[in-house]
Parts: C-alpha cells; structure tokens; sequence
C-alpha cells in the first residue's frame, strides 16, 4: 500500500521572515495524520525551518543538489551536506532547473545515484512541453527522461524514489491536466518501471505537479494511480497548502 504524500515546492519565493512564520503557522494547523507532508524550501532556510516543525510530521526537503560529495563547485551543495543537516528529500530535475539551468539527462541521472547513495529520496520530476503534447509525443519523451534518470538505479533503490509527473505546460500556468490525463500518464509511467524493475514498481509513488490547487487536489489524489501531489504556487499560502 503505498502512502498518499503532499510535497510543497517554495521554489524561489519569501523571505526569512515570511518563512519563519509560514512555518509556525503551519505547525499550527491540524493536518491529515494519513498523507505524508513534506516542504521543499530554499537551502538557505532549510535547517531553520526544520528546527520550526520539528514536533510536528511535516518532512524537510530541498530543491536541487549537486552530485559531487565536495569541492571547488562554487554556489552548490552536496548531498553530504543534505544528508549531514537531516533533511530527507530533494527534488531532482525539476522543469525549472531542465530549462533555465539547462541541466540534462545525464546530469539528472548522476543526481539521483548519488543522492540515493548518501540515503536521500529523490523525488525525480519529468513531463513534457506544450509542443510535444501537441505532436503527440507525451509518452515518448517522458519514457526517455526516466528510463535515462534511472540509469543504474538498482532494484533496492526504486522504492526509495518518488516520481513526480509534471507537465510543463501546466507548471504555473493556471492549466493543469485532467485527472485522467494525468492518470494515464501515470500509469504509463508505472508501466515503464514496471518493464525495468517487475513489480517492484509497484510500490514506488508517482505524484502529479502543475497548477496543482485546494479546488482541483481532490480529483486528482483520487485517482488510483496517483499518490499524491507536487504543489508549486499553491503551497506558498497557508489556507491553499492546508486545503
Ligand atoms: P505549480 O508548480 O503548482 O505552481 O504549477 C508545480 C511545480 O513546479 O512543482
């Protein structure tokens, strides 16, 4: 059984001070013991934020690292440095990071062995442009992104990971996927796991991201396949994360 979880992504957004205090009202809240919750916050406020909701269940995680345990790699960290703060999740190969840092597959792939290496979940984004949807090559492009992310993952190490399915088209745009569109997908990509890794695949957690609100959340964690969300604008304000 694989459990639901709600991951936050702040992206570049707030200050220290709005930070703090969104953390502290968050600890406030009274949320669903049964999904997992975790905030992917600015490096520089990761081990403050941490200490904030440290009572509660809500998980710690980053937007990036790089794979390279340390050195002269000016304005990086490494995963030693994630692991050594006790924050548990990264996103790796977010759009934002594919597109405006230009990081490719091969960087991606290197990403997530070395993250799973020092025992932090990588949560591995993928999904496809406008344009390719249009020609139809949804299906194709997101096969290859994560057939080559997962480059020498072991089959110990899948279920450490979690998918997320995030269609650039609906990243910030207001226009998100149909539940069933992106179930669909979904399953696809459960299936392409499933041809590498058996049933393995079955217990690894593929999330939906893009324009992910309070209003359309429920359709979509409903969904069978989908096992939870990856929320960009949304979680920014503490009355739409919570919902
Ligand atoms: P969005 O972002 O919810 O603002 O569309 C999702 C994401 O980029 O992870």
């Amino acid at each position: 059984m694989r459990k639901s979880i709600v991951i936050g992504n702040w992206k570049m957004n707030k200050t220290y001070d709005e930070a703090k205090r969104f953390a502290s009202d968050l600890c406030d809240l009274e949320l669903d013991k049964d999904i997992d919750k975790v905030i992917c916050v600015p490096h520089i406020f990761a081990l403050e934020i941490k200490s904030i909701v440290s009572n509660t269940d809500i998980m710690m995680g980053v937007q990036n690292m790089y794979f390279k345990d340390k050195g002269a790699f000016t304005g990086e960290i490494s995963p030693s440095m994630i692991k050594s703060s006790q924050i548990p999740y990264v996103i790796i190969g977010h759009s934002e990071r594919r597109e405006i840092f230009k990081e490719d597959d091969t960087m991606i792939n290197k990403k997530v062995i070395s993250a799973l290496e020092y025992d932090i979940t990588p949560i591995v984004c993928c999904g496809e442009t406008y344009e390719q949807r249009t020609i139809g090559k949804e299906k194709e492009v997101v096969c290859e992104q994560i057939k080559k992310a997962l480059n020498n993952v072991s089959i110990n190490d899948l279920e450490k990971i979690i998918i997320a399915y995030e269609p650039i088209w609906a990243i910030g745009t207001g226009l998100t996927a149909s539940s069933d569109e992106a179930e669909n997908m979904i399953c696809f990509i459960r299936n392409v796991l499933s041809e590498i890794y058996g049933d393995s695949s079955d217990n690894v957690r593929i999330v939906y991201g893009g324009s992910v609100t309070a209003y359309n959340v429920k359709d979509i964690m409903y969904k069978e396949n989908i096992d939870g969300v990856l929320v960009g604008g949304a979680c920014l304000d503490l009355s739409s994360f919570s919902d």
